[in-house]
Formats: structure tokens, C-alpha cells, sequence
């Protein structure tokens, strides 16, 4: 489905598909140029070397936002990292599901399912909650789930694409806390620092697909499973700053560009929350003037 933009000069539509939103037409231009020639160097992003000076810039001031908007302080690690939400979903339990523990998993919807899927492949895991009964319509009360006894970690995922459903407030757990916020990192207010993990693939509100962002606590590095290659362990990751190998350039800097974006309107709760509000609205008035849902949806 889409939808004329009118917030631009262009004729630029609003895109309500799965996979990848509308980025900032400011940001589009900023990339259109800087891919021609970034920072007066003669050259564009993406022919830069990763470790050279421009990029340095650029990751520095990518970094420097991100924990400027997700308010974590130096105990916790920001990586920008290839691959989408699932292998960070994968990675997690490679990462933090030590033999003989449990990881407790949320099922409130499709992702949340398929984290502990890929978690089955390295661990054990428990579900906590499971809402495929009733098609996952609702996010459990602190009543309904039912904790392992001394869970490695719990994982859920904070907004539910397909079924639309969102935490309003993080699961309670003395366990540390995994969220996917895939679908809304930095688009409303969040606990980041209350979290042992916050992760988000880039393609659904930060920048193109290729990369993700992952806040991780650090004392969680520190117990890091064995044996992993090297490439897939955080701990590994973090020690490069997020340049082991050879990271996803582009999406890192166009991440920087969004995150920069978000600050200049004013910052999270004015910025991505309110762009997304004015979205929702249009499709619920839509729905609502369609006249062919009797019992209508409920804005959020
Ligand atoms: C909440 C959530 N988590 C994870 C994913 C998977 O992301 P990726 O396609 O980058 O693996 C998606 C994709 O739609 C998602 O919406």
C-alpha cells in the first residue's frame, strides 16, 4: 500500500509495506551528495576505506549519537554490525546461551517465534509466554509469564510487525533483559539503559538493510560462550569497534544521517514518533472511513 507524503516537495510517497520505510527526504539529499564527494575529499562513501579518516569521522559521530539518543551511559557497548535482525536474533544465543542455562523467550509474534527458533539451534530455551493461541492479538500482563528459574537471559520483542501489538512497558526480571526493537528503535522513548541488549535491524526506521545496531552491556561480553569464530562474538566486535572485518559502510553512515536528523527535530519523542503517528493516522482514518470494518481497529 501506498500513500502520497505530503510532508516534502516532491512527489514522494508514504510506503505501509513489510521491510524497509521511507527514510528523511533531508537525509536522501544528503546521501545523494555525499556519495559523489563526502567532506570535500574528492571522493564519495562508498569508496572510502572503512579505516580511513572519513569514515573514522563518520562512525565517530554515528556513535556519538546513538548514545546521545538511546541514553545508555559507558557501561554499555554500541555496535554497528552486518546482518539483519535474525542474525542478531542467532547471534544472541551463540553469544550469551551458556551450556547448561536457559533462555526465556516472549512469544508475542512472528519474530519474537523465530529468535527462539534460532536460539533452539545453539541452547536450551523456554517459553515464557505464548499468544499463538490466540493469534497473538495481546501482550502478556506480568501475571501470565512464567519465568525458568534462573533464566540466562529473557528475550522479547518490544513491537510486533504482522500483528501490531507493542509492550507498553519492558517485561519485569531480575534476568538480562534481550529486546528487539527492530521495528521501532529510537521511534518512541525506551529504557535502553534498563536493557542487557537492545538490538534493531537498520531497515525498518534507521537507514537501508545490510547492518544493525546492538547496545550490549559490557559485563555481558565478559561472559561470552567459548569457542564461537571469532567474527560472530560481540565481545570480538566491540574490541574492533565495530571493524573486525569490513562493516556495512553505507548503512552505518546513512544510520548516522537519521540519527542526526532525529536530534535536529528535536529528538526521539518529537522526531520518528510523531513522523510515525501521522502515518498511523492515515491508515486508521482509511480503515475507519472505509465503512467495512464494523468493530474497528484501536489507534495506538
Ligand atoms: C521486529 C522484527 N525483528 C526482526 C526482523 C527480521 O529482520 P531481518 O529481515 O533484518 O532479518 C523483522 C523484520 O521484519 C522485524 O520486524
Amino acid at each position: 500500500m501506498t500513500m502520497m507524503n505530503t510532508q516534502n516537495s516532491t512527489d514522494r510517497i508514504y510506503n505501509f509495506s513489510a521491510g524497509p520505510s521511507t527514510l528523511p527526504e533531508s537525509v536522501l539529499e544528503q546521501a545523494r551528495e555525499d556519495i559523489l564527494n563526502i567532506q570535500g575529499t574528492g571522493i564519495g562513501v562508498l569508496e572510502h576505506s572503512h579505516r580511513g579518516a572519513a569514515i573514522t569521522e563518520v562512525f565517530t559521530e554515528t556513535l556519538d549519537l546513538c548514545r546521545e539518543l538511546s541514553g545508555v551511559g559507558d557501561d554499555h557497548e554500541i555496535l554497528f554490525l552486518s546482518g539483519g535482525g535474525s542474525h542478531h536474533a542467532a547471534m544472541l544465543a551463540m553469544n550469551f546461551l551458556p551450556e547448561g542455562r536457559t533462555g526465556d523467550y516472549l512469544l508475542t509474534g512472528n519474530w519474537a517465534r523465530v529468535a527462539k527458533e534460532y536460539a533452539d539451534s545453539y541452547g536450551s530455551t523456554h517459553v515464557a509466554f505464548d499468544g499463538k493461541d490466540t493469534v497473538y492479538n495481546r501482550i502478556p500482563g506480568d501475571e501470565d509469564v512464567q519465568l525458568s528459574e534462573n533464566p540466562a537471559y529473557v528475550h522479547y520483542c518490544s513491537n510486533n510487525t504482522i500483528y501490531g501489538t507493542s509492550f507498553a512497558a519492558p517485561p519485569r526480571t531480575d534476568a538480562p533483559l534481550f529486546v528487539d526493537m527492530s521495528s521501532e528503535m529510537f521511534s518512541r522513548t525506551w529504557d535502553y539503559s534498563g536493557h542487557a541488549v537492545s538490538y534493531a535491524c537498520a531497515q525498518k526506521n534507521l537507514g537501508p538493510a545490510a547492518g544493525s545496531c546492538v547496545i550490549v552491556r559490557k559485563d555481558l561480553l565478559e561472559r561470552t560462550n567459548h569457542g564461537l569464530p571469532k567474527i560472530f562474538s560481540y565481545a570480538a566486535n566491540a574490541e574492533k569497534e565495530s571493524r573486525l572485518n569490513t562493516p556495512p559502510v553505507f548503512t552505518i553512515y546513512m544510520m548516522g544521517l537519521v540519527f542526526r536528523w532525529i536530534k535536529e527535530q528535536g529528538g526521539v519523542s518529537r522526531s520518528l514518533k510523531v513522523r510515525n503517528r501521522e502515518k498511523a493516522g492515515i491508515i486508521y482514518d482509511a480503515i475507519d472511513g472505509s465503512g467495512r470494518i464494523l468493530d474497528g481497529p484501536r489507534r495506538p
